[in-house]
């Protein structure tokens, strides 16, 4: 739908509409239902990067957990969100040769021995060489750096799920 439609619609179907903005989190878009009107797509898609922070410490992790491994045992088992599964889908997570999942594998073990976390990383903005990459960088992060982290990166992955989800303007008539 485009922009000033969704301004203008029933805070339940907006909220409906981006339910799947924030993994697993739909709540989240009854509260950016609440910030309307937005100015322009971006700003409406920052609204979600935005309420992300907005929790408690314990929302802040229990948003962070909701998020599958990637190429993790969700994945194997076809129970990725439709978003999730196509995001993985277009790094090449969901065809990893049996050496990379091995490894990936691993350092998913070892992100979640050391954090407490999944490793969450906007992977449409990332290929396959720095997804992993990521996961041996962060590994060396604090727990404090990497709530943070992973916060901005679900904040990029809840612009580009926005995004997609609102329609570009008409174009005025010639
Ligand atoms: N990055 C984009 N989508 C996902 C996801 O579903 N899980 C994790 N861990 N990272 C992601």
């Amino acid at each position: 739908l485009p922009l000033d439609e969704l301004n203008r619609l029933p805070a339940d179907l907006f909220a409906a509409h981006f339910a799947g903005v924030l993994e697993h989190s739909p709540h989240y878009a009854a509260q950016v239902a609440g910030g309307r009107p937005y100015a322009s797509a971006e700003d409406l898609a920052a609204a979600f990067a935005h309420a992300a922070r907005l929790g408690t410490p314990d929302e802040r992790v229990a948003l962070i957990r909701a998020h599958p491994d990637l190429a993790g045992k969700a994945a194997l088992t076809g129970d990725l969100t439709p978003e999730s599964a196509q995001e993985q889908a277009r790094a090449g997570l969901d065809r990893l040769s049996p050496d990379e999942y091995a490894e990936f594998q691993a350092l998913n073990d070892a992100y979640h021995r050391t954090f407490g976390l999944p490793y969450v990383v906007c992977v449409r903005e990332h290929d396959k060489a720095s997804i992993f990459e990521g996961a041996r960088r962060r590994l060396h992060h604090t727990p404090e750096q990497e709530v943070e982290a992973a916060l901005h990166e679900i904040g990029r992955i809840a612009r580009l799920r926005a995004l997609d989800l609102i329609a570009p303007p008409l174009s005025p008539a010639p």
